[in-house]
């Protein structure tokens, strides 16, 4: 009688009555108390238990984990979401992953003994609270069943915060705001990015745009490079090898934290001992509505509109359907989902490939070459991508850290956008293939080589991959906002070298994997420039420590060569295809 009552409440959107859940503070190993609240019914009934860790603020006014915990709770589970430490209620430092997986063992082993849970754990969580879970893992808890860590971060530091450059935007954001770090979040004093530009030094810019100092954004600009503050979060071969256990991971393409998920999966499968039961699914999906297979969470409707780009109907899966059903299998014996490990949908043609990795489609490595004629500055200029290695010749233009390019901030830009607002600065070199003819599919890695020289000691490349479209809109692929690197990593992230102004160098922009086919009548279109503020810092180029340089900032001529000016390299994108040829264009 009791549990019809419960049930016939659940139903009440936004609502659980006060018996469904309360708060408990539970001690760790080193005797800090995290906050955690558990949603299960009145009855005795031993069930499995569902745990999520979070940074977001766990409480009851969270309608996500309100949704979510209803969701679990109506399918025979027990909901546990814990404030991770240092943040919400939790006591102890915020120490971004350092202590989530000591944390989320102490928890797990809490969970096993109480007397509501039947001792089997799986974890849920995307984004932060995806990644986390691999931390977790690696630890090996006996009630850890299985992990869903979907939308997860990356490499520390190559990943998030620095993205190759310094995610300035991300850096403020998500610690002055996203997450419920600085208790009694107040309103940021200064909201506009154009006095950002100004302030000096990065280090202080914190308490400029908020008012007060955020100690996790001073810690990450004190760590340009791979040390041991990073070293402590870098998941390595021995780490996945300890993952015996299912996983279950979504993503999407246009999600920042695509290539995350896809390189934990991939170290997953090669490492694990139970490599054949992890899952993948990458959809055209953003970061937000992926872990549900495109629909969006609290409605539950798909997300049919992506950027500028339309998502056909059969891009949606019952993302939260399929997460029950590999609950189902690791924490109640039901019968193994019958998925193939990978399943990936092909922008462009709409359609979804199943298999594991993307080698299984005998991809080649193809190139498309830069070249111009007269310059290829702005989209006036004539800048060309094709399949013929070109002649000697090089293109340039200026970049002024004062003057950097400026995101529209207004539309989501790490989306699919339509690129063409900012293409007519003569900063940005443009190169554009002929009419596709016939249709090719991209699959895998893309990267974009660069021969290039500057004459300062240490600058930035900034590309956007775009498919052009019959109405000549310059839509923007790939699952980052924008691809850059900062000169000084260009031999790895652990070390910073400068160059000698002048002297020619080359350079790999690594875009991450893409799925898609560029359908006849569109055009292939490369973009570099050298700033896309505040997304990214904006590079004064003295080649000072980012943290501290007070400028002033040196403007640079920025050159691209192709046609061999060193050792025979030359500028050029590469792709993973296999039907990429003469024939195309
Ligand atoms: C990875 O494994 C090594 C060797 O066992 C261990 O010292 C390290 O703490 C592990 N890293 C993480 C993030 O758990
Ligand atoms: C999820 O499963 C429930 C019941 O098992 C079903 O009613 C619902 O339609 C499914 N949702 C989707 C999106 O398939
Ligand atoms: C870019 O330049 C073209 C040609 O001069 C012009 O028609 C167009 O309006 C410009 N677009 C923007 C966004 O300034
Ligand atoms: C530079 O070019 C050479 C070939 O000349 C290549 O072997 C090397 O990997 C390139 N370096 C980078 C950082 O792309
Ligand atoms: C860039 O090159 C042009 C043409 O050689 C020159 O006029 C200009 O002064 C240079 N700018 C910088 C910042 O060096």
């Amino acid at each position: 009688m009791i549990s019809i009552f419960l049930i016939l409440l659940h139903n009440c959107i936004g609502f659980f009555s006060l018996d469904d859940f309360h708060t408990e503070f539970v001690q760790m190993s080193d005797g800090k108390k995290l906050a955690v609240d558990i949603y299960r019914s009145l009855t005795n009934e031993k069930l499995p238990v569902i745990l999520e860790m979070t940074p977001y603020g766990r409480t009851s006014e969270s309608t996500t984990f309100r949704n979510e915990a209803r969701y679990w709770y109506q399918n025979g589970y027990i909901f546990v979401i814990a404030d991770t430490r240092g943040s919400g209620d939790s006591e102890g430092d915020f120490e971004f992953f350092a202590r989530d997986g000591q944390d989320g063992f102490d928890l797990i082993e809490w969970v096993a003994r109480e007397p509501w849970s039947n001792g089997k754990v799986g974890m849920r969580g995307s984004s932060y609270t995806g990644t986390n879970q691999l931390y977790v893992a690696v630890k090996k808890p006996k009630n850890l069943f299985c992990i869903n860590p979907s939308a997860t971060f990356g490499r520390p530091l190559e990943n998030l915060p620095f993205n190759k450059a310094f995610y300035l935007n991300w850096a403020l954001g998500w610690i002055g705001k996203s997450a419920n770090l600085p208790k009694n979040s107040l309103d940021w004093k200064n909201t506009d990015p154009s006095q950002w530009l100004e302030h000096r030094p990065l280090y202080t810019l914190d308490e400029f745009v908020t008012d007060r100092i955020l100690p996790l954004y001073r810690k990450f600009l004190e760590h340009p490079t791979i040390d041991s503050f990073w070293e402590k979060i870098y998941l390595k071969p021995e780490n996945y090898s300890q993952i015996e256990i299912p996983s279950l991971s979504f993503t999407g393409w246009f999600d920042g934290t695509m290539y995350g998920t896809l390189l934990h999966f991939e170290d997953m499968v090669r490492y694990s001992v139970r490599n054949n039961d992890h899952f993948l699914i990458v959809g055209p999906y953003e970061h937000g509505n992926a872990p549900d297979g495109g629909l969006d969470f609290i409605t539950g409707k798909p997300k049919k509109n992506i950027g500028d780009l339309f998502i056909e109907d059969n891009a949606f899966l019952p993302g939260l359907n399929m997460t029950k059903e590999f609950y189902d299998w690791c924490l109640k014996d039901r019968p193994k989902p019958q998925w193939k490990q990978v399943k990936a949908y092909i922008t462009g043609t709409n359609e979804w490939r199943e298999g594991l990795f993307f080698v299984k489609d005998n991809l080649e490595d193809k190139y498309l070459y830069l070249k111009s004629k007269y310059g290829a500055a702005s989209k006036m200029g004539d800048g060309v991508l094709d399949l013929d290695y070109p002649t000697y010749g090089s293109d340039t233009y200026e970049y002024n850290p004062d003057e950097p390019v400026r995101s529209d901030l207004s539309k989501n830009v790490l989306l699919p956008v339509d690129m063409n607002f900012y293409l007519n600065r003569t900063d940005f070199l443009i190169y554009t293939s002929s009419v596709v003819k016939k249709a090719f599919t991209v699959f895998g890695k893309v990267k974009l080589e660069l021969t290039f020289s500057s004459n300062v000691r240490d600058t930035d490349f900034v590309a956007f991959l775009m498919d052009v479209d019959e109405n000549d809109r310059s839509i923007k692929l790939g699952s980052m906002g924008t691809f850059q690197l900062r000169t000084r990593y260009r031999y790895g992230y652990d070390k910073e070298v400068l160059m000698e102004p002048n002297k020619i160098y080359n350079l790999t922009i690594d875009m991450y994997e893409m799925g898609h086919t560029f359908l006849p009548g569109h055009k292939v279109r490369l973009a570099v420039t050298s700033s896309f503020y505040p997304i990214i810092s904006a590079n004064l180029n003295t080649g000072n420590n980012i943290a501290f340089d007070m400028g002033p900032s040196i403007k640079s001529n920025q050159t691209i060569y192709y046609g061999s000016p060193l050792n025979g390299f030359t500028s050029r994108i590469n792709f993973k295809s296999k039907d990429l040829g003469y024939d195309c264009f």
